[in-house]
């Protein structure tokens, strides 16, 4: 009888769903700030404008955002890793992060929330909605303001190298070379 190829994965079920884009929380409330990564996020609604992340309530990040009732999602480059995992083995609970990393602030323009500088965009949002699942919370933010760096968005977004997280401290880029050619062979099918 031939070998079953496949093996339980059993907790670790979630990173069949990676890699995921990695993004940076941003929030701030009562003058204190943090920044930290988030991976489990995806677009909800396209209008209203809504995206949906997964957060544990025991993070700094989430007392501030719902403190708040605002928060920014910044865009990090793959040529970051080392930051944004510094952001994401730290709680802005006992240390400055922006300080901690080098990463610029700069102030969002409708809400109230850190940007970080050297990002490839960032998302501006207002809580809309924020739900117990199991040991998470589900964020729902209302996009108020998106933006992006200028010569990174040309017909599409590939020309950003962004931060795909895999399990733990390991991160890969995008391969955008390899998009081409299957758009390539696709129009050759045609
Ligand atoms: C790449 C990466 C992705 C992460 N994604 C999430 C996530 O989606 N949700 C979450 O609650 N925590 C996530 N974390 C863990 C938090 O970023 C981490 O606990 C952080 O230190 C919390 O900081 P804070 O206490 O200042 O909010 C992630 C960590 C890393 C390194």
């Amino acid at each position: 009888m031939d070998k079953n190829p496949f093996k339980d994965v059993g907790g670790n079920w979630m990173f069949l769903l990676h890699p995921a884009l990695t993004t940076l929380l941003t929030a701030c409330f009562e003058k204190r700030e943090t920044i930290t990564p988030v991976a489990w996020l995806m677009p909800l609604s396209g209008q209203p404008p809504l995206l949906a992340m997964a957060l544990k309530p025991t993070r700094f990040s989430y007392r501030l955002l719902k403190g708040a009732g605002q928060f920014a999602i910044n865009l990090p480059f793959f040529a970051d890793a080392e930051k944004v995992w510094e952001c994401g083995t730290t709680s802005g609970k006992d240390t400055d992060k922006f300080q901690r990393t080098g990463y610029t602030r700069i102030s969002a323009e409708v809400v109230n929330a850190p940007l970080i500088k050297e990002s490839a965009g960032f998302l501006e949002c207002k809580l809309f909605d924020d739900r117990p699942y199991g040991d998470h919370r589900l964020i729902v933010g209302e996009v108020l303001r998106a933006v992006v760096r200028e010569d990174l968005f040309t017909d599409s977004f590939r020309h950003y190298p962004a931060l795909l997280h895999i399990h733990k401290n390991l991160f890969l880029p995008p391969d955008w070379g390899r998009m081409n050619t299957c758009r390539e062979k696709i129009k050759q099918a045609k």
